[in-house]
């Protein structure tokens, strides 16, 4: 409740600083450093829903400055990815922003962050492999990269990430502990919509009809996990439930369905202990991602 109101007040007197150059938030993030502030960092790719506004809350709660990236970075797409016609709202996005309270907004050129002689990547071995690194060619070198380079520029204290990126955040938990960077990554909970679809820039790529079979989704996991606390515990029998779901309705097309060890992304046979199942598939354009943790007690032995 406090909290709350701290950031109701704040949201009164604060107007939102805009960084448009690598040179100016580094100026930013110097300043407030030597004043002694912990900024929190929540890097986005712009087109801002409540899934992003949960993590500037979390870093408004906790941090004394929060910064907010958004760079449609494009290193992490692939070549017949949605680069150009990914969502760029920018105008609309600062509207959220200050009504967040947020302090900061980063917001760099591509030519500034990737100039034409540009040549070093990072890569996250192993667990980038699986899932979407599958079939997402460079998608996490792109992701590390450029999260590395914001974190530089940045210098964050504290950076939120949201779990509706399972995969995504065990790879910058990897980097941070690898390279020694002296950031916290938080995790925050993946929000959902209230028809139950993940919350997603991508979603506005969906028509009315393709939302509906989107919601299948967020149903098949549903049903697995009332399926595993039935006592389940076959990672096939649970795979192929929800494959008939996703496919239940037509114009889905499933990339993959995984069920898996939430650390080591290595497939397991049976569920027991801690289990990640996550779902990638298009609708239409979009490709859409979705994801549980069955824990330990859901399971009946
Ligand atoms: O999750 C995203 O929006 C992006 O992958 C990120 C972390 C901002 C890097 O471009």
């Amino acid at each position: 409740m406090i909290e709350t109101k701290n950031i109701a007040a704040r949201r009164e007197t604060k107007t939102l600083q805009v960084a448009s150059s690598i040179s100016k938030m580094k100026e930013i993030a110097e300043s407030l450093r030597r004043q002694n502030l912990t900024i929190g960092f929540v890097p986005t790719m712009g087109c801002l829903h409540g899934g992003h506004l949960r993590l500037i809350k979390k870093s408004l709660e906790f941090c004394d400055r929060t910064v907010v990236s958004i760079f449609v970075n494009p290193t992490q797409f692939g070549r017949d990815e949605d680069l150009d016609s990914y969502p760029r709202q920018l105008e609309d996005d600062i509207e959220k922003l200050e009504a967040t309270a947020a302090d900061i907004l980063f917001h760099p050129g591509a030519e500034e962050m990737y100039p034409q002689n540009y040549k070093t990547h990072v890569q996250v071995q192993d667990i980038s492999e699986y899932l979407c690194g599958k079939n997402r060619d460079g998608f996490f070198i792109g992701v590390a990269t450029v999260v590395l380079k914001l974190f530089n520029i940045v210098r964050p204290h504290r950076a939120f990430f949201g779990e509706k990126d399972w995969q995504q955040l065990a790879v910058i938990e990897a980097m941070v502990e690898d390279l020694n960077l002296d950031v916290a990554v938080v995790r925050v909970p993946l929000v959902r919509e209230p028809d139950g679809l993940a919350m997603s820039s991508r979603n506005r790529y969906l028509s009315p009809q393709q939302r509906q079979t989107a919601l299948s989704l967020s149903r098949s996991l549903r049903e697995a996990r009332d399926n595993i606390r039935r006592g389940t515990t076959s990672a096939k029998v649970i795979s192929d439930a929800i494959q008939r779901c996703l496919l239940e309705k037509e114009g889905c097309e499933i990339d993959y369905i995984a069920i898996c060890d939430p650390e080591s992304f290595r497939a397991k046979e049976q569920i027991r202990g801690r289990t990640l199942i996550a779902i990638a598939a298009k609708v239409g354009v979009a490709r859409l991602i979705d994801n549980c943790i069955v824990e330990e007690n859901e399971c009946s032995e």
